[in-house]
C-alpha cells in the first residue's frame, strides 16, 4: 500500500523548511504521497483553533507527520489554551507520541561552528529522550488565579505515572542497546517529589528491561552543565518533559546550530510517528529564505527510519547533508551565505 507523509508546515520558517525536504522527499523516495494541512497560528487564523480534530484524525491515520514549527508574535496575546503551541501539545498528545529522541551529532564539518572547542565536540553523538505526552506540561491544575487575600497566583502540576516513566525508560533502554549501552536519566530527585519518584521508577525499570544497559542517573542542573563541559561522556539521556526540552536546546548549540537538529517523536508501534526539527518558528528571520533546512530535511531523514522502513533512503540524505557540508556548503546561521533554497540545492547534488 502507498505510504502518506503528512507535512504540518505550520508558521514563520516553518513553511519555508518544509517545502525544502519535501523536495528532498520527492527525490529520494518519489512514491510516498504527501498531503498537507494546518496546524498553529496559520489554523487559528483560517479555523479558529491551532489543531481541528479533521487535522487531528488525519494526522492518525497516515503513516508519519513532518511538522515545521508554530507559533510567533502574532499570537501572543492569545488564550494558552487557543495558542498556535496548544495545537502542537495537543497532536503530541492526540497522537500519544510519548518517546522525543532529539539526537545531538556533529557533522564532522562543522567541528569549528560550535560553541566548544574542537576536541570536545568531535564524533560526539548523543542521544536525548524525553517524555513528550505528560509531566508539567499537561499535568492538572494548572492555572492563574488570586487567593482569597487578593494575591494573584500562578501554578503548574508536574505529576508522572508509573506507566507513563516505565513506558518511556523502556524505549531508551532499547535505544542504548543499539549504540553504547549507556543510559544517564536526569531528575531533579533532590528537591522534587515528582523527580525522586522518576529516579525510582526508572531504576526498577531498568532491572527488569536493563539487560546489557548500564544506567546513571545525574541532578538535571548538573547535567546542563556537564553537557557544556564533557558532552561526550553521555550516550543516551533520558529526561522528563520539561529537562528534555531544556537540555536538547544546549545540546543543540554544541553541534553548530538550533537549524541542524531534527527530532522524531514515537508512540506505540504501528501509530504514525510525529518529525519536527528541535528549533521553533523563528520570527526574527521568518520571510527572509535564511533560515537552515538541515533540521527539517533531517527529519524527514529520521521520517524515512522510524516510521516509513525506508533506511536506504535516510542513509542518503544523511551522506548527502554531511558531504554537502563538508563542500563548504553553509547557511548563515552557520556563518555561511547560502538561501534556505541553495543550501538544499547543495545538499540535492550530493545526493
Ligand atoms: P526559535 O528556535 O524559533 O529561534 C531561536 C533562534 O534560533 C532565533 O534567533 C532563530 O533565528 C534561530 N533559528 C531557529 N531555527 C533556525 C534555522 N532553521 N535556521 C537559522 N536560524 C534558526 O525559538 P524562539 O525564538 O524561542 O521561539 C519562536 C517561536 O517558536 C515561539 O512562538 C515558540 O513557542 C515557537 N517554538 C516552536 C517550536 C516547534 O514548533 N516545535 C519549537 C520551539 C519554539
Ligand atoms: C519544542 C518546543 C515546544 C516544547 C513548544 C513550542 C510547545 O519548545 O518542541 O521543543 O516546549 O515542547
Ligand atoms: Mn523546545
Amino acid at each position: 500500500m502507498k505510504q502518506t507523509l503528512l507535512l504540518l508546515p505550520g508558521d514563520g520558517i516553518g513553511p519555508e523548511v518544509t517545502a525544502e525536504a519535501q523536495r528532498i522527499c520527492q527525490l529520494v523516495a518519489p512514491d510516498v504521497a504527501i498531503e498537507e494541512n494546518l496546524v498553529g497560528g496559520i489554523s487559528i487564523n483560517t479555523h479558529g483553533v491551532p489543531l481541528t480534530d479533521a487535522a487531528l484524525d488525519r494526522a492518525r491515520s497516515v503513516d508519519a507527520i513532518l511538522l515545521g514549527a508554530v507559533g510567533g508574535p502574532k499570537w501572543a496575546d492569545v488564550a494558552r489554551d487557543k495558542r498556535p503551541e496548544a495545537g502542537l501539545l495537543g497532536l503530541r498528545k492526540g497522537l500519544d507520541v510519548f518517546a522525543n529522541l532529539r539526537p545531538a551529532y556533529c557533522f564532522g564539518a562543522l567541528v569549528d561552528a560550535s560553541s566548544l572547542k574542537r576536541d570536545r565536540v568531535e564524533g560526539l553523538d548523543i542521544m536525548i529522550v524525553r517524555e513528550l505526552t505528560s509531566g508539567v506540561y499537561f499535568g492538572e491544575p494548572r492555572g492563574v488565579e488570586t487567593d482569597a487575600n487578593g494575591v494573584r497566583r500562578g501554578f503548574d502540576m508536574s505529576v508522572y505515572t508509573a506507566p507513563e516513566v516505565e513506558r518511556v525508560t523502556r524505549v531508551a533502554l532499547e535505544i542504548a542497546r543499539g549504540r553504547e549501552g549507556r543510559v544517564c536519566s536526569v531528575d531533579k530527585a533532590n528537591v522534587m517529589e515528582s523527580g525522586q519518584f522518576w529516579r525510582e521508577e526508572v531504576t526498577t525499570v531498568h532491572k527488569t528491561h536493563g539487560d546489557g544497559v548500564e544506567l546513571s542517573h545525574m541532578l538535571a542542573d548538573a547535567c546542563a552543565m556537564e553537557l557544556v563541559r564533557e558532552p561526550k561522556q553521555f550516550d543516551v539521556i533520558l529526561a522528563d518533559n520539561l529537562f528534555g526540552d531544556l537540555l536538547s536546546d544546549a545540546a543543540a548549540m554544541l553541534t553548530g546550530s538550533i537549524g541542524m537538529l531534527p527530532s522524531a517523536s514515537l508512540g506505540t508501534e504501528g501509530t504514525p510517528g510525529l518529525f519536527e526539527p528541535v528549533h521553533g518558528s523563528a520570527p526574527d528571520i521568518a520571510g527572509q529564505g535564511i533560515a537552515n533546512p538541515c533540521a527539517a530535511i533531517l527529519s524527514l531523514e529520521m521520517a524515512l527510519r522510524w516510521s516509513l522502513a525506508r533506511p536506504d533512503a535516510a542513509d542518503r540524505i544523511m551522506a548527502a547533508v554531511g558531504r554537502a557540508l563538508e563542500a563548504g556548503a553553509r547557511t548563515r546561521d552557520l556563518g555561511g551565505d547560502l538561501s534556505t533554497t541553495g543550501m538544499t540545492d547543495a545538499i540535492i547534488d550530493c545526493l
